[in-house]
Formats: structure tokens, sequence, C-alpha cells
């Protein structure tokens, strides 16, 4: 059975929609953030003030290869899942993606209500969008279809996730 992977910026729903998606589906979930933060017994942003992002990142891509290697889980991704293609291509070989969308006035409001996210603790929502428009290309690049968190509730969110997966699981 293929994976369900949940790409897609921070504050894009991936986790709250891939909780939701992996009930429906009965398969188990997994964060990749959380996994993170378990495996090495720190949170990211300790990770990001120590380290730095560079570290972070090659850390990441341990976890995600860990991850891909699973057969029929639901893994929601932390946003920079895809600068590096080896967690792509880990991810993709035997997961359907999908990202998850969602204007950068939505994505502001809601990240700004924490404080967990290090790239996003300064600079308000240009930041949001400069971090959009650098790594749109690659979101669509990788993504076998895309839902806009935004519009729709939460509840018909997951069910048309379900539905596509279901088609392209096959
Ligand atoms: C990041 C997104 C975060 C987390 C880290 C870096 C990013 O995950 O992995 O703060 O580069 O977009 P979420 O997308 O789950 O917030």
């Amino acid at each position: 059975m293929k994976n369900l992977v949940f790409i897609g910026m921070m504050g894009s729903a991936k986790t709250s929609t891939g909780k939701r998606v992996a009930k429906l589906l009965n398969m188990p979930f997994f964060d990749g953030d959380e996994v993170y933060e378990k495996v090495y017994g720190e949170t990211i942003s300790d990770t990001f003030a120590t380290l730095g992002e560079q570290e972070f990142r090659s850390r990441e891509t341990k976890i995600y290869e860990y991850l891909g290697a699973m057969e029929g889980v639901v893994i929601s991704c932390g946003g920079g899942v895809v600068l590096k293609e080896e967690n792509m291509l880990a991810l993709k070989r035997n997961g359907v993606v999908v990202q998850m969308t969602a204007t950068p006035e939505v994505i502001y409001e809601r990240v700004s209500a924490n404080d967990k996210r290090p790239l996003l603790r300064e600079g308000g929502i240009e930041k949001v969008k400069e971090i959009m428009t650098a790594r749109a290309h690659l979101y669509n690049k990788y993504a076998d279809f895309s839902v806009n968190s935004g519009f729709v509730s939460p509840v018909k969110c997951a069910k048309m996730v379900v539905e596509k997966y279901k088609k392209l699981a096959k």
C-alpha cells in the first residue's frame, strides 16, 4: 500500500488534514517534525539556535529516509522537505504526494499564533511571501495533486484528499 505524503508551506494545514485523513483511511500517521524532535531529543527551534539550519536539514533528511521506507502510512512533512531532492526521492518512491496550499494571508494568520517556527520569527507576512515564492516551483514539481485548505472546511478538505489518494494509490 502506498504512503500518503503531505508537503506544503508551514501553516498550510498538512498536519491537521493528515491526521484527519489517516483516521478516514485507517492508516498510521507520522509528523516529520514530531519524529525529528523525538529522535534527536530537542526541539527544531533549539537545533536552529545551536547548530543552524544546515545541520537541521541534514538531520531532517535522515528522518525522511526512514519514513519514506515505510508502507501504508500518512506522513506530514516539514515545509522545507522539498529543499533536498533526496528527501523527495525517498518519499515519492512509495508515496502519493499531496501539496496543501493557502494564501500568504491565511498562512500568516495561522503561523503567527505561535513561535515554533524559527524561519518565520521575523519578517512578518513579507517573509511568508518570500519563502512561498522561492519554493513554489518545488512544491509544484513534487506534488501529484494539490488542495487549498483556505477555502473549504477541514472536513471537506480531508475528504478531497482521501478521494484523490484512493484513485492515485491504485
Ligand atoms: C520548516 C517548516 C517546519 C519545520 C521547520 C522548518 C520550513 O515544519 O520543519 O521549522 O523550512 O518550512 P512545518 O511546515 O510543519 O511548520
